[in-house]
């Protein structure tokens, strides 16, 4: 596996490779865990070169707490990586993608920022839309992975691709689940196997929504769904969303199969996690 820390050398070499070949990027922010590993086998299958990005991104973080806390270790995620037959890792250092004090753009994101992540974590999805503009633009990659764990960011990763005419096809990748059914996610090495067990009411919760969608009404589903949360004091639920898969905007009726999305975030111990399912 080739590894890149300046985005010069990057470009320089995807230039003399490029040629008839179709290009896959998987961005992270590292921490890999088995969710990462499927978006690189998937990326793998559907292409000829995959690159994947290390990348801790600060203008998506609004606490820099959370900022300093994310788990960072490389030596491993490279041996994942190249374990994983990756072509290409970039895996740069802030300053050699934003200038000093550099702060996030500003995105329209035509409402699909106003509701869940967006309402609590102010400027965190233009903060994501900014480094993920920057990389595509280095990279220009033919198609891009996303997990639907993350249903908000990949919607809006899809809008700000189309917003910029960026020939990107972008694919988002089935969750990776523990099997308790906990959602894989670098934030899970935060938690003690105690808590990582009590987290298992997320997607519980969340399964009960898809399984009971076509019985109960969608004030009812929330209703019920809130209250498991309200029954215990180890999570903290943050929001608890019932939506169109499209718009993300909150729904009171059921749209076809497939096109409806049940979203949750919650926080255990200041770990903050969220899940989704789609029916
Ligand atoms: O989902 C993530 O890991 C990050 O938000 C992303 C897409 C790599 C942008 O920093």
């Amino acid at each position: 596996m080739k590894i890149f820390k300046f985005k010069s050398d990057l470009q320089s070499y995807l230039e003399s490779i490029r040629e008839e070949k179709i290009l896959s990027f998987v961005p992270t922010m590292g921490a890999l865990h088995l969710g990462h590993m499927s978006l690189i086998e998937t990326a793998k299958h559907k292409s000829d070169i995959v690159i994947c990005s290390i990348f801790v991104n600060p203008t998506q973080f609004n606490n820099p707490a959370d900022l300093l806390k994310y788990p960072r270790n490389n030596e491993v995620d490279i041996k994942i990586l190249e374990d994983l037959d990756c072509d290409i890792l970039y895996l740069p250092e802030v300053i050699d993608l934003y200038n000093n004090n550099e702060k996030a753009k500003t995105f329209n994101f035509n409402g699909l920022d106003k509701f869940m992540e967006g309402s609590g974590r102010s400027g965190h999805f233009d903060g994501v839309a900014t480094i993920i503009e920057k990389l595509f633009r280095i990279i220009k990659p033919n198609i891009a992975f996303f997990g639907l764990k993350d249903l908000q960011q990949l919607q809006i990763i899809k809008h700000v691709t189309m917003q910029l005419c960026l020939p990107i096809e972008i694919i988002g990748v089935e969750t990776k689940r523990e099997e308790s059914g906990l959602a894989m996610s670098s934030r899970n090495s935060l938690l003690s196997e105690q808590e990582k067990g009590k987290s298992m009411l997320i997607s519980e919760t969340l399964n009960f929504i898809k399984d009971n969608s076509t019985i109960l009404s969608i004030d009812e589903l929330t209703k019920q769904s809130i209250k498991k949360f309200k029954n215990q004091n180890v999570l903290d639920l943050k929001y608890l969303e019932i939506v169109s898969l499209n718009t993300l905007q909150p729904i009171s009726k059921l749209g076809e199969k497939n096109t409806n999305a049940a979203c949750i975030a919650a926080s255990i111990s200041s770990v903050r996690l969220i899940d989704n399912i789609i029916f």
